[in-house]
């Protein structure tokens, strides 16, 4: 490609689609814009929250998106466990490298699961839910939870059932936004056509 990565993310016909960081970019010639495409593709991951907790309401909604989500075979094999004790988040934060968010969320919600689960099926879950809490007003970010053994104690999870995803939720601070990373490769660095490299 001739560039770096940080290039690379940041080239291109980008144009600006919403929220106050620069870094939210989306091709300008995207074709039938409407509001839910137009949250598809301007998503990102916030991991800046208010202490204020999660409403019930909102709580539910966030739920029932993820319910709601298509998986394999429809076998649904998950379930979720909500964390909102201090004490319990606090524990969790030791499960992954990279969980510093848990330390501003009110909230986390762990995708677990269950015997014949598919990881493909909780990826989906996660992007439904993320893309229900921002349409309510709610900031996500996931989470990996490198050491699930240590997750597993954490949350009594019985063996077959597995957890090593989880989104914090809250209602993000006035200036949360993206990390700078957070940009896209262009589209011709990634599309091929009929064979990989053409
Ligand atoms: C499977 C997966 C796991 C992730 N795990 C973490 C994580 O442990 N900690 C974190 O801060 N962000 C995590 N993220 C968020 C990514 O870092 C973020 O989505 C990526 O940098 C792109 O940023 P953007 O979504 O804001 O554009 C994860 C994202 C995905 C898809």
């Amino acid at each position: 490609m001739g560039r770096n990565l940080h290039e690379t993310l940041h080239a291109g016909p980008w144009s600006v689609v919403r929220g106050p960081w620069s870094v939210v970019r989306c091709p300008a010639t995207v074709h039938g814009m409407n509001e839910t495409y137009e949250s598809i593709i301007s998503l990102r991951a916030l991991r800046e929250y208010e202490a204020q907790p999660v409403s019930e309401e909102d709580l539910n909604a966030l739920l029932e998106a993820g319910r709601q989500t298509g998986s394999s075979k429809n076998r649904q094999n998950w379930s979720f466990i909500v964390i909102d004790d201090r004490a319990v988040l606090d524990a969790l934060s030791d499960a992954g490298d990279f969980t510093g968010p848990i330390g501003n969320a009110p909230m986390v919600v762990c995708l677990v699961q269950e015997p014949e689960g598919y990881e493909f099926d909780t990826g989906r879950l996660a992007q439904n839910m993320m893309l229900a809490a921002d349409a309510i007003g709610l900031a996500t970010c996931p989470i990996t939870l490198h050491r699930d053994e240590v997750a597993r104690d954490i949350l009594g999870l019985p063996d077959g059932v597995r957890c090593r995803f989880a989104i914090t939720v809250g209602y993000p601070t006035p200036t949360a936004g993206p990390r700078e990373m957070g940009g896209r490769k262009p589209l011709d660095t990634i599309v091929h056509h009929n064979k990989y490299g053409s």
